[in-house]
């Protein structure tokens, strides 16, 4: 496999991103681990690769498996495989499997190694980087978590081919957001030039577009690895919105859909309050303009309530009022509150 990138993280800890074409070259090196290892998966990738059965654990699909009754299974087969804190913990799998295996491996005797290899775009360029780990628990997402990075990423563009156009343009969200939130317009610029091959899932094409994603999460991360000084936030652009058109769609909207929308409804905020230039703003929408997302959609007037409500649980609630990521220009995000007047004048 491919070194793409490296991320120094807390404690100078570095998790290193390798990237490959073919899931074949992702099973041999997985497969290297031998019986240091076990393989955690869910329903739909248990079959993407094929390793020793007695080492692999498979989880339910989808985010209401992620609970704690996941952690308990993963670490049963952790001790059923006397594995050592030495031994290496393997996610196999999208956002839920790679963030429930690195909680449990953050666990496991204090600290089991830990080695990703998300399928979804959206684990490629979101969930696998920066060891954010966690379990929902009583209606929240994430409450319980960890930071723990992965010591190694490993990317297989192969499996992109295999997702539904849903599930692709959710991934593509996240990359958006990346675009605004870097500070040259690299990726901005790719986007633009290359948005029928990217539509297209040309694999080169994905490959260059992970690796200009992932360098703008580099960013964020490495200056504020565990969201402690306010910088890694800003990784949240188009998150409060975006959380709470998901919620009140019963998550008909998938998460990357409902960051897209968001980032939209956080731009014409912005111009509202005079933080965001009307040129900056078309310019952003330009982009947005040529990928499969709606950022005209409306809350229906009789959900307003609902919607607000679920902006007021949002996690980037501090001092009492959510603050909303905003921006003032290519890659100059700010962290502010909103009048609910104004919120309710963008989205209904
Ligand atoms: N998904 C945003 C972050 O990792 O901080």
């Amino acid at each position: 496999m491919d070194k793409m990138l490296s991320v120094k993280l807390k404690g100078g800890f570095v998790s290193s991103v390798y990237s490959s074409t073919t899931l074949s070259s992702v099973e041999k090196k997985i497969e290297s681990y031998g019986k240091n290892a076990m393989y955690v998966f869910d329903e739909n990738t248990k079959d993407i690769v094929s390793l020793d059965k007695d080492r692999c654990v498979v989880l339910p699909s989808g985010e209401s498996a992620k609970n704690y009754k996941s952690i308990a299974k993963i670490i049963d087969k952790a001790l059923s495989l006397s594995l050592a804190r030495d031994s290496i913990f393997v996610a196999i799998g999208g956002g839920v499997v790679c963030d429930m295996t690195a909680f449990a491996s953050s666990i496991y005797m204090r600290g089991a190694r830990l080695s990703l290899v998300p399928t979804t775009l959206l684990s490629i360029v979101d969930a696998s980087l920066g060891g954010k780990t966690g379990i929902d628990y009583c209606g929240y997402k994430n409450l319980i978590g960890s930071f723990y990075p992965a010591e190694e990423i490993l990317i297989c563009t192969e499996s992109l081919k295999s997702l539904s156009e849903k599930e692709y343009i959710c991934g593509l969200g996240e990359v958006v957001k990346h675009a605004f939130l870097s500070p040259s317009w690299k990726l901005y610029d790719f986007l633009c030039k290359n948005s029928n091959m990217i539509l297209n899932r040309d694999l080169a094409t994905l490959l260059e577009m992970i690796k200009l994603s992932l360098e703008v999460k580099k960013h964020y991360i490495e200056i504020d690895p565990e969201e402690k000084k306010g910088i890694r936030s800003f990784l949240n652009l188009g998150h409060t919105f975006g959380h709470a058109l998901e919620s009140i769609t019963n998550y008909n909207i998938s998460h990357g859909e409902g960051v897209a929308w968001g980032v939209a409804k956080a731009l014409e905020a912005g111009e509202i309050v005079s933080i965001t230039s009307d040129e900056y703003k078309s310019k952003a929408f330009a982009l947005l303009s040529l990928y499969p997302f709606d950022t005209s959609l409306k809350v229906p007037s009789d959900m307003i309530e609902d919607f607000l409500k679920a902006i007021s649980k949002d996690k980037k609630k501090s001092n009492g009022s959510v603050k909303f990521v905003l921006m003032k220009g290519q890659g100059e995000p700010v962290l502010m509150p909103l009048e609910e007047q104004i919120v309710k004048s963008i989205v209904l």
